[in-house]
């Protein structure tokens, strides 16, 4: 009969008695729009403006019965209380009131997320430039993962930009990123840090989570390539590691006991270097996650230790006797020639049908078999380097066998020590070592 016009009309009516019926009649529902994290609490207030009547109200998802709040009703106001919000409250929350049986509805659009806590690196033991390591950050309880993305971050540089990949449910969940990591030795120092970023709503509005990966030293480096000094002189080595939290740094020298500390803000410190101070040193940096040693080795220049002189024989030998007379020294700084001769003397005239065998790097030995009166006389050991000469010397007398006379060798002046007596030179020997004691050992053998 009436055809498409009347269903405009019927459609018509319906609209109306939803929305406009009653002109006084207003519902209005706080908020509207609701970002909020997963386990918060949200309050939804429905109030009723100009219904001069009593007002039921009924919550209720979109399609669904409302569950899980608690409601509070009053004249024409109504509030829900959701205390613990979970998954199962985003989307769309609408209040519906009627009045004098009249129905009007707003609609609340809750969107939930879950970002409670900083992504969580594990402990690496070490970064170690060149060498490529598995780096993991994992985001705890997080939603909605497709909004979540993570940055790998060394210094201020973003090494790798990562988004989840492969996730199935719509749920809160914790999901791990994996970084194959190569150090370069210019991000030594600096700190690495995976930061995520959640995108919570539509409009934009970022959360953002960011955690330093805590690492043992890995790579020490020292200030300085030369570690020799010259006596009297001044030395510094600063030790360098890379590590967060930044590690401590703990010089000692070996074979001191107990171990002493040694170090001055990271540096080691020789000032008016001795004999003493040669050595090995190490360097040890440590921090919460571990630990690191490095070894240097200080040499220290100057003019050769005293070298020892010693004879085989106790007591005066006697002619016709072997003898050996050892020159030895325990340096080892720096190149070093040693030398063992006899004291030139006024009536020299000793053939030289003795020689003198190296016996290892630091000793000379003379072998004298068949000790005769006229081999009696001063021996020196000379040892001599760039910074300078040392010697020993020792008086050998020479007992005569058959009578018991002792047949003295002329007393001679003893001669500065130099390098010029090359005349009566029996042996020559050049070494590299490393100096172990303090200068000593100046031989003092008895004479009868
Ligand atoms: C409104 O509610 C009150 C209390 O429930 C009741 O006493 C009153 O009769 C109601 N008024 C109307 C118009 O229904
Ligand atoms: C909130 O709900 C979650 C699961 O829906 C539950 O694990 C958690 O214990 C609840 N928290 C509180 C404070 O009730
Ligand atoms: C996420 O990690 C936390 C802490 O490690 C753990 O307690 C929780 O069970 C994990 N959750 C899931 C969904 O695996
Ligand atoms: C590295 O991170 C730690 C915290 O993990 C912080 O204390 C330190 O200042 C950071 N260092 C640099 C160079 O940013
Ligand atoms: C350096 O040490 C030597 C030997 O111990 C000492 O004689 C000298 O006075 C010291 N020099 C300085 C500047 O301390
Ligand atoms: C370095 O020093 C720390 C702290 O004194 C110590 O625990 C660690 O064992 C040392 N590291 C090495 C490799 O000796
Ligand atoms: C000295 O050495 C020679 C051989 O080298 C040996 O024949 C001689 O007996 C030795 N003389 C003494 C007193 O030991
Ligand atoms: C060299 O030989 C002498 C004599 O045999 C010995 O006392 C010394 O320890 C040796 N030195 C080294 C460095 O081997
Ligand atoms: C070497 O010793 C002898 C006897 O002990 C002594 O007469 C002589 O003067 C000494 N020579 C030197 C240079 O000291």
């Amino acid at each position: 009969m009436c055809g498409v016009k009347c269903i405009t009309f019927v459609l018509w009516i319906n609209i109306l008695s939803v929305t406009t019926d009653n002109p006084g009649f207003e519902v209005e529902l706080t908020p509207l729009k609701q970002v909020i994290d997963i386990g918060k609490e949200l309050e939804l207030t429905c109030r009723v403006k100009a219904c001069p009547g009593n007002v039921t109200f009924m919550w209720k998802a979109l399609l669904d019965k409302f569950h899980g709040g608690d409601i509070t009703n009053e004249q024409n106001v109504s509030r829900l209380l959701i205390r613990n919000i979970s998954l199962a409250h985003k989307n769309k929350v609408v209040c519906k009131a009627s009045c004098e049986g009249k129905v009007k509805e707003k609609t609340s659009d809750i969107q939930v997320f879950s970002f409670p806590q900083d992504p969580v690196l594990p402990k690496i033991k070490s970064l170690i430039a060149n060498h490529t390591q598995k780096l993991n950050c994992t985001v705890h309880n997080v939603y909605p993962l497709d909004k979540l993305q993570i940055e790998w971050i060394r210094g201020n540089e973003t090494l790798q930009e990562n988004v989840p990949e492969g996730y199935d449910d719509d749920r809160v969940q914790n999901y791990s990123f994996v970084f194959n990591y190569t150090p370069s030795v210019l991000d030594l120092g600096k700190n690495i840090s995976c930061k995520a970023t959640l995108t919570i709503s539509e409009t934009g509005l970022q959360k953002t989570r960011n955690s330093n990966a805590e690492y043992g030293p890995g790579t020490i480096t020292f200030s300085r390539n030369n570690h020799s000094v010259k006596l009297g002189e001044h030395l510094e080595i600063t030790c360098r590691a890379d590590g967060n939290p930044k590690p401590t740094i703990l010089w000692w020298k070996e074979e001191t006991e107990p171990a002493q500390n040694e170090s001055q803000n990271e540096k080691l410190i020789i000032s008016n270097a001795s004999w003493s101070h040669a050595g090995w040193y190490r360097c040890n940096a440590s921090n919460a996650v571990g630990s690191q040693q490095m070894r240097v080795k200080v040499i220290v220049l100057g003019p050769p230790n005293i070298p020892k002189i010693e004879l085989s024989h106790r007591g005066d030998p006697k002619e016709g006797e072997n003898i050996t007379i050892l020159c030895s020294s325990d340096d080892g700084s720096a190149e070093l020639t040693l030398r063992l001769y006899r004291q030139p003397q006024s009536n020299a005239s000793v053939a030289l049908n003795n020689s003198a065998v190296l016996l290892n790097n630091s000793a000379v030995l003379l072998n004298i078999p068949s000790l005769k009166i006229t081999d009696a006389g001063i021996y020196i050991c000379e040892a001599n380097n760039d910074f300078g000469t040392e010697t020993s010397r020792i008086n050998i007398t020479v007992e005569a066998q058959n009578d018991g006379v002792k047949i003295v060798d002329l007393p001679v002046a003893i001669l500065p020590a130099a390098g010029s007596l090359s005349l009566l030179t029996i042996a020559v020997l050049l070494i590299r070592h490393c100096r172990k004691k303090s200068r000593s050992n100046i031989s003092d053998i008895p004479l009868s």
